[in-house]
């Protein structure tokens, strides 16, 4: 039977749908990227044959068209109101007790309560009308918020559509969904690399950023934030009979919205405590922030004979966990240039114990911000982990000056190569094109884990070859002689051997790795597997013009313009030449997939922990190549769990799930 354009179009977002679904939500893609870019490549050529079948709900729609001037305001149906907090586990027995009296359950029965991860982000509510999504707001002041549905759109976590999977169930034709966007500190720190990279300011923490992002009036910036969402609460809802609080969870899920997996029913409130208390040492492992866990009754017969005070509902509580600060003196302000010339005031800090790690520097961002907030040399600070990732100085204990801080005078001139700096908004930076720190950056970056992975060649030896001018760039390693290498300090035969080898190897890493590895600005690791994708060849990639570039999905124009300023640089191309000369591989490695190794086709793995002798992503190439699946996280269709030193709850989940865990010896038997 053959489909007619209509139905072809239909049934392609059918399919996208299921993808987005299996990738974004339940972190278990059935497809490669590039398979699935092909997918909506093809969805996007016959929608712009015939624009007439388009709809708001295609998966080619996230993106809307002109920036907004400013966001509507909505009323909310239901207030969104906020949660009572405890600090202490006596201050949740106490809870435990008034729910009892309040409602005349008998002190020795239990209550069964549901204990969520509080995710650190913002509050917003998305309307369901027949399964389409039609709004979402912000929280505003609980009654009437910020109607941001254009940038909700862009989540590609939302489901434009509800779909469930049983066609058995119904989807009720209007349904209110809470929950909290939030970025994941990785995009958190790669936003404030670009923003630096940019001159523009950073955000302070990423519950700042996904506000920030979610305000923003040009949803086409949205679009490339990555933002996350996790739901944890229906609002409003007809048609449906539900009894719980998990069983809403559940509905949630099949309905093909992200529930955050860390969900436990627990018992009584004991388990809650014991629940709670366990994740306060485990947050770290995440990949996002949570500042305390939710407490809520899971009866929900219960919540509606409690009802809720003006600020929030009787049937909920959270339990903060303390944000991670200590107390330590700066020793000293310097400066540090970045790859694109950007100053960075860093300070010096009197080694103290944050979060399980020693911290000895802090970043002071800007200068203003110095200014701001009165930072002089030889003061007590805060010292907080923003993101749990860079240290941050938070405020000054002026109470503790004896008079003998110095305040910090603002340099004219680069610390490297005295060249005068220029303002840049909040910015200082070194304009200078053969400034030496940027080099020295820009190799660091080369050789990092995640592009060119050169072990071996870390920031102490690149500042050596950089001062004994050896390489003036990061084409100029390909030159580098094993004789050049053993007159350095700490540099032996065998460690000039193993890094000319190294660096050899590195030759034929696959494209992405080398446009990653170039640093463009604003494009990181995973742009850079896009554009190799899209272009097969880095020549294609360096004459492709800003509308080619524009048309490729996830490709907007700021990044557009950056790659195409990138490949006009004379600079760039005298750098392109000498990689070429070397021979670099500057094609798409087609990796036959032929290669079937019968113990790994077909099969899925998630990797943990830290490998002795693979990177993360060389593991992943790996399993790949030889046919097998690399997914996130472990569910109970994880054939296998290759852990290596540090796993985290993942082992824990893998056991729990009876999933096989390869070591890294029992990994490599395995693979070769
Ligand atoms: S339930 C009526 N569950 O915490 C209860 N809130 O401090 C609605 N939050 O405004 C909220 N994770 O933005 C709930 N698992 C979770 C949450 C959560 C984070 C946020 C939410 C709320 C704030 C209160």
């Amino acid at each position: 039977m053959t489909l007619t354009i209509k139905e072809k179009i239909e049934q392609l977002r059918e399919i996208i749908r299921y993808h987005d679904r299996k990738y974004y939500v339940e972190n278990n893609p059935e497809i490669t990227d590039y398979e699935y870019d092909r997918l909506v490549k093809e969805l996007q050529q016959l929608e712009k044959a015939h624009p007439e079948f388009i709809t708001p709900d295609s998966p080619t729609q996230r993106v809307g068209g002109e920036p907004l001037t400013q966001f509507p305001t909505v009323g909310h149906k239901i207030p969104m109101l906020s949660i009572d907090n405890t600090y202490s586990d006596e201050e949740l027995k106490e809870f435990d007790h008034r729910i009892k009296r309040m409602t005349g359950v008998d002190t020795h029965k239990d209550i069964e309560y549901v204990v969520e991860l509080k995710i650190d982000g913002v509050a917003i509510t998305l309307w369901y009308e027949k399964g389409l999504f039609v709004r979402g707001a912000t929280r505003g002041d609980g009654f009437k918020g910020d109607d941001v549905t254009v940038n909700l759109r862009t989540i590609r976590q939302i489901p434009l559509k509800l779909e469930l999977e049983d066609k058995k169930l119904k989807i009720p034709s209007v349904l209110e969904i809470r929950g909290e966007i939030y970025l994941p500190n990785k995009e958190f720190q790669r936003l404030n690399e670009e923003r630096e990279d940019e001159g523009e300011p950073q955000f302070a923490n990423p519950r700042n950023a996904a506000a920030g992002s979610l305000k923003l009036l040009d949803p086409r910036i949205t679009a490339r934030r990555n933002l996350r969402i996790f739901t944890y609460a229906i609002g409003y809802y007809e048609e449906i009979e539900l009894k719980t609080h998990i069983q809403c969870l559940e509905f949630l899920r099949v309905l093909g919205l992200p529930v955050n997996p860390h969900v436990r029913l627990c018992k009584n409130i004991e388990a809650v405590i014991h629940y709670c208390n366990e994740w306060d040492k485990r947050r770290r492992e995440l990949d996002y922030m949570v500042d305390g866990m939710v407490i809520k009754i899971n009866s929900l017969a219960l919540h509606g004979q409690l009802g809720s005070t003006s600020k929030a509902p009787r049937w909920v509580i959270s339990y903060k966990y303390q944000p991670e600060q200590a107390v330590t003196k700066i020793e000293e302000i310097v400066m540090q240039v970045g790859k694109t010339g950007t100053i960075t005031p860093v300070a010096n800090l009197t080694p103290v114990l944050l979060s399980g790690t020693t911290v000895s520097r802090a970043t002071l961002h800007n200068f203003d911000e110095i200014q701001r907030k009165d930072i002089r040399v030889g003061d007590h600070v805060i010292v907080q982990k923003a993101g749990e990732i860079i240290p941050q100085v938070v405020s000054v204990l002026k109470e503790k000056r004896d008079g003998t801080e110095r305040t910090f005078k603002e340099p004219t001139s680069c610390p490297e190569c005295k060249s005068t700096l220029e303002r840049d908004g909040v910015y200082l930076r070194c304009h200078n094109p053969l400034c030496m720190s940027q080099a020295k950056r820009r190799i660091q970056y080369f050789a990092s884990r995640d592009a060119m992975d050169i072990e071996g060649l870390g920031p102490a030896l690149i500042e050596q070859l950089v001062d004994r001018c050896l390489v003036k760039d990061y084409a100029d390693i390909y030159c580098l002689k094993h004789d050049d290498l053993t007159n350095l300090d700490r540099m032996g035969e065998k460690s000039s051997s193993n890094l000319v080898r190294a660096i050899e190897e590195s030759k034929h890493r696959d494209l992405d790795r080398l446009i990653c590895a170039m640093g463009i600005g604003n494009v990181g690791s995973h742009t850079a597997e896009v554009l190799a994708n899209h272009f097969d060849t880095l020549d294609k990639l360096a004459n492709a013009t800003q509308e080619e570039l524009e048309e490729i999905y996830e490709i907007g124009p700021v990044v557009a313009r950056s790659i195409v300023g990138f490949f006009q640089n004379e600079y760039t191309q005298e750098i392109i030449k000498k990689l070429r000369a070397a021979g670099v591989n500057t094609k798409k490695i087609m990796t036959p997939k032929l290669v079937r190794n019968p113990k790994v086709f077909g099969k899925s793995f998630v990797i943990t922990g830290t490998l002795q002798k693979y990177s993360r992503k060389e593991a992943e190439t790996l399993i790949k190549n030889l046919g097998g699946r690399v997914l996130a996280s472990v569910s109970k269709k994880t054939e296998y769990l290759v852990a290596g030193e540090d796993p985290g709850s993942k082992l824990d989940k893998a056991r729990e799930l009876n999933v096989h865990v390869l070591d890294e010896d029992a990994f490599e038997k395995m693979i070769q």
